[in-house]
């Protein structure tokens, strides 16, 4: 038996539990199990790393504490500085970040060839480092909207000179805003300002259709949630813990 599993804490509404539950099921795959680990200490890994294990996720609050547990990082998350990935091979331990990778590819599909303008990512945290890195390597320009002060748009400045939309066409929100259950909630934008040639991408995928994705499809945008993103990066560390 094969063993896959998370490592956070707490550990209770896991999408991967689910997620490689039913990819077992569905792809027929035999002698594969996903586990959750709900650890309390980071310092518990190197117990756990003794057991045989074929290869684990990361999440909160661990993405960060877990890099020097590790033998060797990846070269995104190392520039990143976080890890949700940990493959398991010849007796050494690598950090990956597939939320890298399923953003961008999920990006390159939403965004048409032709795209030239800038983007905005709103929120500062630790999927938002992902992003920027993201569109680093795509050569995507980029400013960040933050509450607070020292970046490079405040949500005051943006409503107060709403016209600064018009030269950002993709905004990414990577803050929680809309999650289940507070789905009436949305980052504070002038979304009037918004036209059919901007590019909405939420990071929140429950629900499906958030409050930031509904005003943005009425002044007549491109949207899409976070589900593509969370799916590809599961895919993504299945791949990487099978790569031989
Ligand atoms: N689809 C996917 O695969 C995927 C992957 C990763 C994360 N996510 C989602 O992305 C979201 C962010 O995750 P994360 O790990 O980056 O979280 P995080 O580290 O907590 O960061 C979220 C950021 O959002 C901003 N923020 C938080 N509360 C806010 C509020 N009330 N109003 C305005 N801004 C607020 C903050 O930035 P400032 O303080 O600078 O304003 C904060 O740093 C979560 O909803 C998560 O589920 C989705």
């Amino acid at each position: 038996m094969k063993t896959y599993g998370l490592i956070g804490y707490p550990l209770e509404h896991s999408f991967s539990g689910k997620y490689f539950a039913e990819k077992f099921e569905k792809e027929n795959i035999k002698n594969c199990e996903y586990r959750l680990f709900p650890i309390e200490n980071i310092q518990e890994f190197d117990a756990l790393k003794k057991q045989e294990i074929a290869g684990l996720n990361v999440t909160i609050p661990y993405k960060e504490q877990i890099i020097p547990f590790l033998d060797e990082l990846d070269q995104h998350a190392e520039a990143i500085g976080a890890v949700n990935v940990i493959q398991f091979k010849n007796g050494k331990t690598k950090g990956f970040n597939s939320d890298y990778y399923g953003f961008k590819d999920s990006l390159l599909i939403f965004l048409p060839k032709e795209f030239n303008s800038k983007a905005l990512i709103l929120g500062t945290g630790g999927a938002s480092k992902a992003i920027k890195q993201v569109l680093i390597d795509l050569s995507i320009p980029f400013k960040v909207v933050s509450r607070k002060e020292g970046f490079d748009f405040t949500y005051e400045e943006l409503n107060s000179k709403s016209e600064i939309l018009e030269d950002f066409q993709l905004i990414i929100n990577t803050t929680p805003l809309g999650t289940y259950p507070k789905v009436e909630e949305k980052p504070d934008l002038p979304y009037k300002a918004l036209t059919e040639n901007h590019y909405l991408y939420d990071l929140v995928y429950n629900p499906s259709e958030t409050a930031f994705i509904k005003a943005g499809a009425t002044q007549g945008a491109k949207t899409l949630n976070g589900l593509e993103m969370l799916i590809g990066q599961a895919e993504k560390s299945w791949e990487i813990w099978n790569r031989s």
